[in-house]
């Protein structure tokens, strides 16, 4: 009998390799259970990816089962990949604490955290979104950490509403009526932005994006999401310089992603709704400062209009090939967060502009050549 496990325990081993080999992806299936290289669902949600010596590191919120899945017990998740199909799980990059004073106390809400290299400092920055323990969605401030390895441990740095007692950056050309005006708002969301000047803007769904110059802009939904800001890092990405615009004003818009290709730029997000899915729209600018044209849905097709049951959380560059841009939303599922899918689907050009359709299956060949 003792003989016999001793053969049977190798050859499970082996039927388990071969498992793992056969279950190798090859393909995108969005809204579908993605697993790992343990064969457990991917758990990065609201999640950005980074590019790093020839491997993709995605960063993303570590959800637990149940309701209370969407506040933050765990931290930060990251995964390795070399084609995007098949990923590693990295562990936990930012861990919570378990200091209840500490602002990113466990059970507090941390959201969509997208991490940047910088070149200069040598250091990996992430970005999040920062709710503190216990009050809800009312703090809105902008958490930031830093690491020397890209996949961790960061280290929290800081905390904060981004940009106090600072007016907006206007391009030249801006009319004189599109100017906040500090002593007379002329609106709802001019008038959340006065509220807001002492302490710091709002900071909510965001993401950071890094330009072909080096400089980087940490994008967020501010004045109670009414406004986008577009907001200048420091050089060593870890503050704002105070230098910022305001897109699309008075519309509430949330979990906003960016992308640059042959110099224009392109910004797609979301309405807000909560955990429901609704309308994505896209936004197109020739400068990073603007103006920021409204371009409506990109979504087309059969739910469109509920971005297939998604929500923007990145648009990914794929490396080696010319003009392959992923779109990646998630399908929150509020009542068990880590249950949560994850929609990729290419994003298609007709000249400058965008559209994004369904696909139940697809691979990184269906890019044009
Ligand atoms: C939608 C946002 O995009 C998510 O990141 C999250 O904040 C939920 N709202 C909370 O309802």
């Amino acid at each position: 009998m003792k003989k016999y496990y001793k053969l049977l325990i190798p050859g499970l081993l082996l039927i388990g390799n071969l498992t793992l080999a056969q279950t190798t992806l090859k393909k995108f299936n969005p809204g579908k259970i993605w697993p790992d290289n343990n064969g457990v669902h991917i758990n990065a949600h609201g999640g950005g990816i980074l590019y790093n010596n020839g491997t993709y590191y995605w960063f993303g919120e570590h959800k637990v089962e149940g309701d209370a899945g969407n506040r933050a017990q765990v931290g930060v998740h990251c995964y390795s990949s070399k084609d995007l199909y098949n990923w590693k799980d990295e562990g936990i990059a930012l861990s919570v604490s378990s200091d209840p004073t500490n602002d990113i106390a466990k059970g507090c809400i941390l959201e969509r955290p997208k991490v940047i290299y910088n070149k200069k400092t040598r250091k990996y920055v992430m970005w999040f979104h920062l709710e503190l323990l216990g009050k809800g969605y009312s703090a809105a401030r902008a958490g930031v950490a830093i690491s020397d390895n890209v996949t961790g441990p960061y280290r929290f740095l800081k905390s904060y509403r981004p940009n106090p007692g600072k007016l907006p950056f206007y391009p030249a050309g801006t009319p004189e009526s599109e100017k906040v005006n500090v002593a007379n708002p002329a609106n709802k969301s001019d008038g959340f932005f006065c509220r807001d000047m002492p302490g710091g803007q709002m900071a909510r769904d965001m993401t950071v994006f890094v330009d072909n110059d080096g400089k980087a802009y940490h994008v967020f939904s501010s004045e109670e999401n009414f406004t986008l800001d577009i907001a200048e890092l420091t050089d060593d990405y870890t503050s704002h310089t105070g230098k910022f615009v305001r897109v699309y004003i008075g519309h509430q818009t949330e979990a906003p992603a960016l992308f640059k290709r042959h110099g224009i730029y392109y910004m797609i997000g979301s309405g807000c709704t909560g955990w429901a899915p609704n309308a994505a729209r896209w936004f197109t600018a020739k400068s990073i400062w603007g103006p920021w044209t409204y371009k409506g849905n990109p979504c087309k097709g059969n739910e469109s209009e509920i971005t297939y049951g998604g929500q923007s959380t990145h648009v990914l560059p794929v490396e080696g090939k010319k003009d392959a841009f992923i779109f990646i939303a998630d399908k929150w599922v509020p009542k068990n967060a880590i249950d949560g899918r994850y929609l990729w689907l290419p994003i298609e050009f007709n000249g400058d502009d965008i559209s994004i359709n369904w696909r139940d299956s697809w691979s990184l060949n269906d890019f044009k050549k």
